[in-house]
């Protein structure tokens, strides 16, 4: 555990000193943060469902990844809701199925597409990976998902250690 810990560090770390775009945190804080053009990993969405009213739209799915995607990381298995008129992140639903296990959360966030009739869909786990609660993980990727499909994959290329 505190091996496999100290791994994911120097490897973000290391990333991140070769990334353009690596920023250092203030002093009461540090932040490590690398993103990448090869994915660390990759979570499978399903359920992917849009309905648009005269009210907006609004669109569902299910994502999850199996624990130690990227090392350290818990397992999630859970709903997320967009409203398209809201650009922000929210909580997916951890209800209902398993969950985001050890604590951890995921959220989602609908913007703007590269281009028409595309979604762009961003979802972030978020967990806390020293013992002590010191350290909060966020791993994140999007994917730009047309509304006919109902299964996409989010590319992780992004990966942030606040400690
Ligand atoms: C997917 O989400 C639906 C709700 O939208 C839920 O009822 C179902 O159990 C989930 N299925 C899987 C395989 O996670
Ligand atoms: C997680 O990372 C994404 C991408 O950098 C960022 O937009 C988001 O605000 C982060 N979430 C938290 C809770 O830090």
């Amino acid at each position: 555990m505190h091996a496999s810990l100290v791994a994911l560090v120097s490897t973000v770390a290391a990333a991140a000193a070769a990334a353009p775009g690596y920023s250092h945190g203030s002093s009461s804080s540090s932040l490590t943060a690398a993103a990448r053009d090869t994915p660390y990993a990759e979570w499978l969405a399903t359920h992917f469902a849009e309905s648009c009213s005269p009210g907006g739209c609004f669109a569902s799915f299910n994502i999850s990844a199996p624990a130690g995607y990227v090392a350290g990381a818990p397992a999630f298995d859970v709903i997320c809701h967009l409203v398209y008129a809201r650009q922000d992140w929210r909580d997916c639903d951890n209800s209902g199925v398993q969950g985001a296990a050890g604590g951890s959360r995921v959220q989602s966030m609908k913007t703007d597409a590269s281009r028409r009739g595309l979604v762009r869909i961003s979802v972030a786990h978020i967990w806390t990976s020293l013992e002590d609660g010191r350290q909060r993980d966020n791993a994140s990727g999007f994917a730009e998902v047309d509304a006919g499909w109902s299964v996409f994959s989010v590319p992780v290329t992004m990966l942030s250690a606040v400690l």
